[in-house]
């Protein structure tokens, strides 16, 4: 279809709306799978918190707080599904989301600790990071092995 804006037509007009629309409909769920977010992101960026060894430079505490922000962010994209086999089924189970919100919120008190530059509160957000892991893993993947 030629839609140049001398040739406007109605059907012009209508799929100028509507393609738009869907689109959004579309990017609602994740094109990658929860896979490849717990590998990608929130595998690196949780070791990186993890790891954390008394940071002295700004250079290092911003690191960390890149990492917060990445665990944060991803507990909010791992709630909406994926493009894996069963990412969208277990997300709409409410310990999917309970585990989730655990997960997330240790990743706000480690951002909350970073910006205070509180390394003890950081060590605290850090273990109450690990049980969702594993609780998670429990449940909905026996085959995810000490993670
Ligand atoms: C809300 C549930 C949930 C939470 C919370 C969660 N995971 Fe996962 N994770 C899963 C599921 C489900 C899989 C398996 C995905 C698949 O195989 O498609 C997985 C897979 C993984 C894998 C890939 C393992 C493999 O070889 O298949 C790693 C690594 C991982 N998670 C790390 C973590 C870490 C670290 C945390 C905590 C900071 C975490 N996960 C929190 C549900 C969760």
């Amino acid at each position: 279809m030629n839609c140049n804006w001398i040739s406007i037509s109605l059907g012009c007009a209508a799929l100028g709306l509507v393609l738009p629309v869907s689109a959004q409909a579309q990017s609602d769920v994740p094109q990658v799978s929860i896979k490849e977010v717990m590998e990608s992101v929130i595998t690196p960026t949780t070791n990186i918190l993890w790891g954390a060894d008394d940071p002295q430079s700004d250079e290092e505490w911003q690191i960390l707080e890149d990492a917060a922000i990445a665990v944060v962010a991803s507990g909010a994209v791992i709630n909406l599904g994926g493009s894996g086999e069963q990412d969208n089924t277990w997300v709409k189970e409410p310990a999917w989301r309970a585990f989730t919100e655990v997960m997330t919120n240790a990743g706000i008190d480690a951002l909350k600790a970073i910006r205070g530059k509180d390394i003890d509160a950081l060590l605290e957000a850090g273990n109450v990071l690990y049980p969702p892991c594993e609780g998670c893993h429990l449940q909905f993947n026996p085959g995810v092995i000490n993670q």
